[in-house]
């Protein structure tokens, strides 16, 4: 919800932009702490759903550690202030040099997605004579029912260690002095929103942790990944579930006194905290269809071509307008860019709009700036904050 304030502000800027709106991740961050912090739980957030200085620097503030799935994630969260030794390193193909620099780095762990990769790691290390911290990030083969674009912990994706490579896994750790095991990793999927889905995740994560110990292996840290989805049609309801979320692990995972259960969220931390603020350049009332042209395209906000995701589009400059005359009308919102699927909704309905009308397409502070690219040799999307307005 945006305040008369706000808008007036937004009118005298140029668009597009990212707004993001400080106050709330603040508000995000600490509910999801004082969540965490009842029962002992770490929280790495997980980089890749926003990288931004401002929303980073929130976040390292509040004590979190980085999820990092690359080298420049990794670069990025030591030059803003995450300690080393919270920095996790994901990824499906860390490249030599990644890992090289990681290794430079002191970083806390690394989750290592396949058997080979694992050696790698031991024979980098070796040459630098250090001890390089290792998770197995193993596919569980549970279903996250969630978009199939944005599942990850199925025998058909290709994230993590399948469980019948477990005993070449224990093979390999069994003859690399440069590596210290001290975990397991999971990552089933992203917009999660049925909690059933991470009860059938517990009674996996409780399986594959007996399994090491029982082959000789202290499992110090259970890291389940993240996924914790938003409300993407109630952008006002803003924060998430964090209590229900913490509780469910709580609940079914058995944890001993010596292990550490690890949580890597991104999307349910700052996705509420921006929106996409556009202008109408056009509108187009066609005989089958209505259009409104926006000035942001795919090229500022990816996900609805990508994944026909939803997000909700308002009307600022006509939202406060209600008199008996205002009619509503169905639109397609497009953006500029030379594709047919650059297109934030089909037949949206929105108060009858006109050129130059602000338009906010909510709840993209998780996978939108990030995602931004320069197609159609397009400008970098600008960012303002909340405390910019000030
Ligand atoms: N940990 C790992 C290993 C991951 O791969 C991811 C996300 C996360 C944590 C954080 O997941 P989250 O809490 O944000 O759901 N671009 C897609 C989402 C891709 C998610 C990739 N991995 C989208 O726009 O929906």
């Amino acid at each position: 919800m945006f305040s008369d304030k706000d808008i007036a502000h937004f009118s005298k800027l140029e668009t597009p932009f990212y707004y993001y709106d400080l106050n709330l991740l603040e508000s995000t961050l600490k509910a999801c702490k004082k969540a965490a912090d009842t029962y002992k739980f770490h929280v790495h957030y997980a980089m890749k759903a926003n990288f931004n200085p401002i929303v980073l620097k929130k976040i390292e503030a509040i004590g979190f550690g980085a999820d990092c799935v690359s080298g420049g994630e990794v670069k990025k969260a030591i030059d803003v202030g995450f300690k080393r030794k919270k920095v996790v390193f994901a990824g499906v193909g860390k490249s030599d040099k990644e890992i090289n620099d990681a290794l430079d780095n002191d970083i806390f762990c690394f989750n290592v997605e396949s058997v080979q990769e694992l050696s790698v790691i031991n024979e980098l290390a070796e040459k630098k004579q250090k001890k390089a911290k290792v998770a197995i990030r193993i596919n569980p083969n549970v279903d996250a029912h969630t978009h199939a674009n944005i599942t990850t912990g199925l025998d058909e994706n290709k994230f993590g260690v399948n469980s019948w490579d477990m005993p070449a896994c224990a093979a390999v750790l069994n003859i690399s002095p440069n590596l210290e095991f001290i975990g397991i990793h999971f990552h089933i999927g992203s917009q999660i929103t049925n909690m059933d889905v991470y009860k059938n995740l517990c009674v996996r994560v409780n399986e594959f942790a007996t399994w090491f110990e029982d082959h000789g292996f202290k499992v110090t840290v259970l890291n389940v990944g993240g996924g914790l989805g938003i409300d993407y049609h109630n952008p006002d309801q803003q924060i998430p579930n964090f209590e229900t979320y913490f509780k469910i692990f709580a609940d079914f995972l058995e944890v001993k006194p010596y292990q550490e259960v690890h949580f890597e969220l991104g999307r349910a931390l700052v996705g509420q905290s921006a929106s996409l603020i556009s202008r109408v350049l056009y509108v187009k009332n066609g005989k089958k269809k209505n259009f409104i042209i926006l000035d942001a395209g795919m090229t500022e906000l990816m996900r609805p071509a990508l994944y026909q995701a939803y997000h909700k589009i308002e009307n600022l400059s006509q939202s406060k307008i209600v008199n008996a005359e205002s009619e509503s009308v169905r639109y397609d919102v497009v953006g500029p860019i030379c594709e047919s699927t650059d297109c934030f909704g089909k037949e949206v309905e929105l108060q009858e709009s006109f050129r130059n009308d602000l338009i906010a397409i909510r709840s993209t502070g998780a996978y939108g700036e990030v995602m931004a690219s320069h197609y159609n040799l397009r400008e970098t999307v600008q960012t303002v904050s909340s405390e910019d307005l000030n």
